[in-house]
């Protein structure tokens, strides 16, 4: 089977967005495709997902290992990111410690940062539905001075570049809706930021545990997920996705069918021979089960929580070595599949009358902070 079932390490850190989608339909019946000028409209991010000068990825691309200063440091660059350019978006800590195999008896610090984005007149009461977008932040233990550009400081960065290609047009579509006193259909967005597989470990757990109030639509934040979009191992050239779920196949083709849309329109810097998510027509029998890769998605995944697992196979040759670095990642991959991502996220929260707008200000270098 090849890589298809290998389990990746355990030492592990997570990013994630959510967003929550209308409670009143299936996702799967309000998905409506966007328009051309909302797809040209999505910002590029090649400035600041620059592996080298990047205000979003480069200060992520240093050795982050729980407990250590670089994993503070980088906690500290994202939750800065957020309080500076999206104060919209409330930050929870979720703080957990676990032994490891390769630590002993020392208890190794776990955080989540879950940053959350909620319409004005909700409160996180368990009627809204939610997708959550997910990479890991740390990186792992050995080799020593192991970076993890792929792994995933690039797929945190582009989180965070989909965090601002949506923000204002999730405040415009919140004030039309209270405009038109829509808001009691209950739309919400949300974003979380994770430690290891430990982390998405206790995460899942606290998830389940917590109850919303009876009577509310959703039981618990975790029946309240409607899609876990998983990212990692991006950033190389050429990546292949395949379609690993038949349960998510239809959120597969709808983010498939953006990147087809977007080369189409020329809106894309990269000119592979194959697509990146070249499995839309994938047929029902040719999903094996138990064909997947082990990541942080499973502790949501045996709890019934649907996963789409944005991750190349074969995974990139750099994968685990000190070749996972800055110089191994290609600009151009990466700001393509941040566009991908932005739209699929847009389609999803049904923001394409609201997309409109075009990216304002740059983002402060890092030496201005
Ligand atoms: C979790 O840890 C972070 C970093 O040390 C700290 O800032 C935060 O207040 C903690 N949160 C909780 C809920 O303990």
């Amino acid at each position: 089977m090849g890589p298809r079932t290998s389990t990746l390490p355990r030492w592990r850190a997570l990013l994630s967005l959510l967003g929550l989608v209308c409670v009143l339909a299936a996702p799967a019946l309000a998905y409506a495709e966007l328009s051309d000028t909302t797809l040209q409209n999505i910002p590029s991010g090649a400035d600041v997902l620059n592996p080298h000068t990047g205000a979003l990825l480069s200060p992520i691309l240093v050795p982050r290992v729980p407990g250590t200063p670089g994993s503070t440091a980088v906690q500290h660059h994202i939750a800065d990111f957020f309080a500076r350019e999206l104060p919209l978006w409330r930050l929870e800590w979720q703080n957990s410690t676990s032994r490891t195999p390769a630590t002993g008896t020392t208890d190794i610090p776990f955080m989540n940062l879950i940053f959350t984005r909620d319409p004005p007149w909700t409160k996180g009461n368990g009627d809204v539905g939610r997708l959550a977008l997910v990479a890991h932040y740390d990186s792992l233990y050995k080799p020593e001075g192991f970076i993890g550009a792929m792994d995933s400081a690039a797929p945190c960065a582009i989180l965070m570049q989909v965090a601002r290609g949506i923000d204002a047009a999730l405040t415009k579509k919140w004030e039309a809706m209270v405009e038109s006193d829509d808001a009691g259909l209950g739309l919400e967005d949300d974003e979380k930021d994770t430690d290891s597989i430990y982390g998405a470990r206790s995460l899942a757990e606290k998830w389940e545990a917590e109850m919303y109030p009876a009577q509310s639509t959703y039981e618990t934040p975790l029946d309240a997920i409607n899609l876990f979009v998983l990212l990692d191992l991006l950033g190389a050239v050429d990546p292949h996705v395949p379609s690993y779920f038949p349960t998510t196949h239809w959120a597969y083709k709808g983010m498939a069918n953006i990147e087809t849309r977007m080369r189409k329109l020329g809106l894309l810097a990269t000119k592979p021979k194959n697509s990146f998510l070249p499995e839309s027509h994938k047929a029902a029998e040719s999903f094996r089960s138990g064909g997947y890769v082990g990541d942080d998605h499973v502790p949501f995944m045996v709890r019934g929580v649907p996963i789409l697992h944005v991750i190349p196979t074969p995974f990139p040759p750099a994968w685990h070595t000190m070749d996972d670095d800055a110089d191994h990642l290609d600009l151009a991959s990466i700001d393509d599949w941040s566009k991908i991502v932005t739209a699929f996220a847009a389609e999803w929260l049904e923001l394409d009358e609201f997309m409109s707008h075009v990216m304002k200000q740059e983002i402060r270098s890092r030496s201005e902070l």
